[in-house]
């Protein structure tokens, strides 16, 4: 049932073309209108809102970190990210007119549930994006988004994330339709790049090898840092998780303009850094900053291993490795940027000699608190 991979995850990662394609099948229409009707919030419920929470945990919560960027930008909400763990304990500000958004694959996560009951509790609407159906999370929500991305066997979520970052992209453009703002030509725009993804997934995951042989070569690093910038920080927050939790290595994830405050101490001689480059069309700026901080690390002795669209040169002096990606748009990027940080988590992992399905003290679905 492994279809031939030797794991789970690797047969996962390769699904994430067709997972994509799942979540968005049905919901654009040729006019480039998002079609949530299954959802089961009026335009009017849509039009109150004034404030966003997502609230998830694990890789579900790297995915609302993403979609802040896109919905805070396509409709001027402003939207809070919070881990469910945190949630509930701190008294958040939340009434009728808050929009509360639970992310979970399984749909039992515990803590996320607690958050949503807390949310409910306190007269916030709340819509659950979810992987399985029937499951207790949507059940208990207001409204719900499925992902449609198939069952997800492997602890290690892969597909999972790249369909609900694509869910709340829904969600985001939705809303923005919904109360008519004035980025309409942008959000038509993105509707037609986001079908694009699944076609720029497949071509990716075809030359995926040298990242494969590059894990080889990190095999025995004791750390690795990842460093990324606005939508590339929870790329690279997911990046080092996927890594801790399946290799058992050392691994954190910074906001690349942070390391000068006191991470940049901790780079040593050899020490891999992954840098994940935003593109260089649109956002120029914050492409040549990450440049310069790439430039930084590699001054302090870093092995840096840059992620980084096509046809990008301005990299190369400071590459020890390129992993090219195809072109996409800044806030569709974390779709193609976060797979060869799977692929690498997931083989260093099997050059360790370790499960990658089943790693120790990890379940795939956490129903304690
Ligand atoms: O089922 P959920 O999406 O609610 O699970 C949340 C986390 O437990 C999950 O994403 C976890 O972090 C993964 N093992 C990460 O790969």
């Amino acid at each position: 049932e492994k279809g031939g991979y030797d794991w789970f995850m690797l047969k996962e990662i390769e699904e994430q073309p067709e997972a994509i394609a799942a979540t968005l099948l049905g919901r654009l229409t040729d006019s480039g209108e998002i079609m949530l009707d299954e959802v089961r919030l009026s335009d009017q419920d849509l039009r109150d809102v004034d404030k966003v929470f997502i609230v998830s945990c694990g890789t579900s919560y790297h995915a609302g970190l993403v979609a802040k960027y896109a919905i805070e930008h396509w409709t001027r909400i402003p939207c809070e990210v919070e881990l469910a763990s945190e949630f509930r304990y701190r008294d958040p500000v939340l009434d009728r007119s808050t929009l509360v958004i639970v992310i979970s694959q399984s749909g039992e996560t515990m803590d996320t549930l607690m958050a949503l009951r807390h949310a409910k509790e306190q007269k916030a609407r709340v819509l659950a994006i979810c992987n399985t159906n029937g499951s207790t999370i949507p059940r208990e929500s207001d409204a719900v988004l499925y992902t449609h991305g198939g069952p997800e066997i492997a602890v290690a979520s892969t597909k999972a994330f790249l369909t609900q970052v694509v869910a709340c992209y829904l969600i985001g453009l939705h809303l923005a339709q919904v109360r008519g703002i004035k980025y309409a030509d942008e959000v038509a725009a993105v509707v037609d790049q986001l079908q694009e993804v699944p076609g720029k997934l497949r071509a990716l995951l075809d030359r995926i090898e040298p990242v494969r042989q590059l894990a080889r070569e990190l095999k025995s690093a004791p750390t690795v840092l990842f460093i990324g910038r606005h939508v590339g920080y929870p790329v690279a927050l997911e990046g080092a998780l996927k890594l801790k939790e399946l290799a058992y290595v050392h691994a954190e994830g910074f906001a690349a303009g942070e390391l000068k405050h006191g991470p940049i101490a901790v780079i040593d001689q050899g020490t891999p850094v992954i840098c994940v480059v935003p593109s260089s069309a649109g956002r120029g700026m914050l492409h040549d900053k990450v440049v310069s901080n790439i430039q930084e690390v590699r001054a302090r002795g870093a092995r840096t291993i840059v992620i980084a669209e096509e046809g990008d040169q301005a990299v190369l002096p400071y590459a020890d490795e390129v992993i090219y990606v195809p072109r996409t748009p800044t806030l569709l990027a974390p779709l193609v940027t976060t797979v060869p940080l799977q692929v690498l988590a997931a083989e260093i992992a099997a050059a360790r000699g370790h499960d990658v399905d089943q790693p120790r003290n990890l379940a795939k679905s956490v129903t304690v608190e």
